[in-house]
């Protein structure tokens, strides 16, 4: 698919269809305003019969208008001015995309006049409509004989005015990078646990090695870690067949000199709780275990594909969670790689095992910052639900700066608190620490776990369990947080740039 910007007057547009918006009350916007005069009012008599009512939502296709290049005219309903947040625009993405696929048209132009949005921000509107459509047309057909029909949409044209135009192109690179990566994360996570094992990733990390030059991968394999003494890492996939893995990703786009920031990702491509088994019931969606392990995977392609100027690590702690006659038992306890012994009392809270190691792993790197995302906790789901991801961290600046990337990428997140009192659930009588600290505060108590192993360096913690995936029939990964992630960085190395200059 290709995206472009064009300007230009909108009736001369030489396209399938053009899409232009009509505010609550039927008022036209600037594009539909013009098109309807070159139409000699055909627009306005259609609000004036109630058939256009500027409703949100409402999408209205016209033929062949007289006066007109473009072959269809799709009126779209913008709605009241507190109809215009993020979820209304991605809505309104969505129904667009469905549409013009529907019909099998090759191209669109769009020309919403920011009113779509309740933000005057033509550099994020436009990146948001490319990762939206890009993100709709997306359709998992790797383990399906028959295979999706090849999408007809060949190009999608934005139109902007000649002053906006510089901005949009920025728009267009950002936003095909990062919507490329959301793709692959999601395509990965869909992938099924007798496919997407720990050698699988480890595989496609050297795919995406192999794609940029940018990025160099290391596959520490089992006794390698053993070496190294990641005890807890490798305690999790002790009950299965599939050996375990440590993914090493370097970006390097600045100065080999600089200190990196570091991304830490869950790799448990299926958990089915280990001895501390799971429940039966839809434990198939276990095989997401593995959605943190992505979304570093799709950040390192987004930051790759942006040519990002900082360093970055990319790690994946992965291993499959297995019952087995050599599995972790209940009550066993495990010496990490920072020297501390751990009581695994449920061989379920088996997240943080694998993560502490690889955490202790990147302080080698001496990392400005290191985030772990991982698919850690039921809890997060009752605390926060399906729509934000859990933030905690040892860094108040480094949170914000979290929380207003989620924001600005519409990838939210919502802070928690890492307070020292909760630290005192995790105390074991035969151990430095025990890996539950029973219902309360679930989440909090995860965080506090890894908070132990993350002490020489600013860190926070995402957990993803509510949102990297959707049940039911829309049952697929979201890509989440490859939008956040890369909204941070990408701001990251435009506060270098800009300090540069
Ligand atoms: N991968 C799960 C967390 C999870 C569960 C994510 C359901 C999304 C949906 C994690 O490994 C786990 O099992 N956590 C336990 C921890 C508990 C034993 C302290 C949990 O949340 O129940
Ligand atoms: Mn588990
Ligand atoms: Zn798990």
């Amino acid at each position: 698919m290709d995206f472009e910007i064009v300007n230009g007057p909108v009736e001369a547009l030489e396209t399938d269809c053009i899409v232009v918006g009509v505010e609550a009350e039927g008022k036209l916007a600037p594009s539909a305003a013009a098109l309807d005069k070159a139409t000699s009012g055909y627009l306005s008599e259609l609000v004036e019969s109630g058939d256009i009512t500027g409703k949100a939502g409402e999408l209205l296709t016209l033929f062949k208008l007289p006066g007109l290049k473009a072959r269809r005219v799709m009126v779209v309903g913008l709605g009241k001015a507190d109809e215009r947040k993020d979820r209304h625009y991605r809505k309104l993405a969505a129904a667009i995309t469905s549409s013009v696929k529907k019909a099998g048209i090759a191209s669109t132009a769009i020309a919403l006049d920011g009113l779509a949005s309740d933000q005057e921000d033509t550099y994020r509107q436009t990146r948001q409509l490319v990762e939206w459509i890009t993100a709709e047309l997306y359709q998992y057909d790797a383990t399906k004989s028959k295979k999706a029909d090849p999408i007809k949409l060949e190009k999608v044209a934005f139109l902007l005015s000649e002053e906006d135009t510089e901005l949009g192109e920025g728009a267009l690179l950002d936003g095909v990078a990062i919507a490329n990566g959301v793709d692959s994360a999601r395509e990965v996570a869909n992938l099924p646990g007798n496919i997407c094992t720990p050698s699988y990733l480890a595989e496609r990390a050297i795919a995406l090695a192999e794609t940029h030059d940018s990025i160099q991968v290391e596959i520490l394999d089992e006794a390698q870690m053993e070496e190294l003494g990641m005890g807890a890492l490798l305690s999790v996939g002790r009950g299965s067949a599939e050996p375990s893995k440590l993914i090493v990703m370097r970006y390097t786009g600045t100065d080999a000199e600089e200190k990196p920031h570091a991304l830490v990702g869950k790799g448990i491509t299926f958990d089915t709780g280990g001895i501390s088994l799971k429940p039966g019931a839809a434990m198939d969606e276990m095989k997401y275990d593995m959605g943190g392990a992505a979304s570093v995977l799709g950040a390192m392609e987004a930051v790759a594909e942006m040519h990002l100027s900082l360093n970055l690590v990319g790690v994946i702690a992965a291993a499959e969670n297995m019952p087995g006659s050599k599995a972790t038992k209940p009550g066993d306890i495990v010496t990490t790689m920072s020297g501390q012994t751990v009581e695994i009392l449920n061989t379920d809270a088996e997240g943080r095992l694998v993560l502490c190691d690889a955490l202790t792993y990147v302080g080698r790197y001496e990392p400005q910052s290191v985030i772990d995302i991982a698919t850690l906790t039921g809890a997060c789901i009752i605390a926060l639900g399906h729509e934000a991801t859990g933030l905690l961290s040892n860094d108040d600046d480094l949170a914000e700066s979290l929380l207003d990337a989620g924001d600005y990428a519409a990838d939210r997140a919502w802070q928690l608190p890492l307070w020292d009192d909760y630290q005192e659930q995790l105390d074991s009588n035969f151990a430095d620490m025990a890996n539950i600290g029973g219902r309360p505060a679930g989440t909090i108590t995860a965080a506090c776990f890894l908070s132990r192993f993350t002490k020489e360096y600013r860190w926070a913690h995402l957990d993803i369990a509510g949102v990297a995936w959707n049940s039911g029939k829309a049952k697929g990964a979201t890509g989440r947080c490859v939008p956040l992630l890369s909204q941070y960085l990408l701001d990251l190395s435009e506060q270098k740039d800009l300090a540069e200059d």
